[in-house]
């Protein structure tokens, strides 16, 4: 029994909390994004500086679980530069694994440091019901108010 409570302490946190683990989910983003998230110049863009500012803001967190959510379909400009492209609603995906998945990139792929506020599948939750039948088009045009510009 001691042995085993020892290594319930050894093992990560992520491993132990029941629910999707946003590594994992990332495997379907990297396929595009690239598995750094630094993402393909004019095709897919990167998930760094941009998503770092739009984390921290109420109206760009709501823009990144629905980017998630419902897709995107550009015009979209990130880092100065003009993405045209599509991103499909990720489909398959519940608010947890939504949640999980943008604190993965949070903490790990655009590096927001220990300011990262994470998500909860609660939060997502929300953006989610009150969306309704919103479009990526849609949801691409939230993007430059959600950064403040
Ligand atoms: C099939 C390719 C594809 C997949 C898979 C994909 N994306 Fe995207 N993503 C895109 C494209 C393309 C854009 C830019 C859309 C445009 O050009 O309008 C984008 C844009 C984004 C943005 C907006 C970035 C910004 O700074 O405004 C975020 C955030 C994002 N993706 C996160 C994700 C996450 C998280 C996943 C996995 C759950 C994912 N994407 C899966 C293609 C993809």
């Amino acid at each position: 029994m001691r042995a085993l409570a020892i290594l319930a302490l050894l093992m990560p946190a992520t491993a132990l909390a029941a629910g999707p683990d946003g590594a994992t989910v990332f495997t379907r983003c990297a396929a595009c994004h690239t598995r750094t998230g630094a993402g393909v110049p004019g095709a897919y863009p990167p998930l760094g500086a941009d998503f770092r500012a739009l984390a921290t803001k109420p109206g760009g967190r709501r823009y990144l679980a629905l980017a998630v959510l419902k897709g995107l379909s550009g015009p979209l400009t990130v880092e100065g530069k003009t993405y045209r492209n599509v991103m499909p609603a990720q489909g398959g995906l519940d608010e947890a694994a939504v949640a999980a998945v943008l604190n993965h990139v949070g903490t790990t792929i655009a590096r927001t440091g220990p300011a990262f506020k994470p998500f909860t599948a609660a939060e997502v939750s929300g953006y989610k019901a009150g969306a309704g039948s919103m479009t990526g088009a849609d949801v691409a045009r939230l993007h430059d108010a959600a950064e403040g510009k």
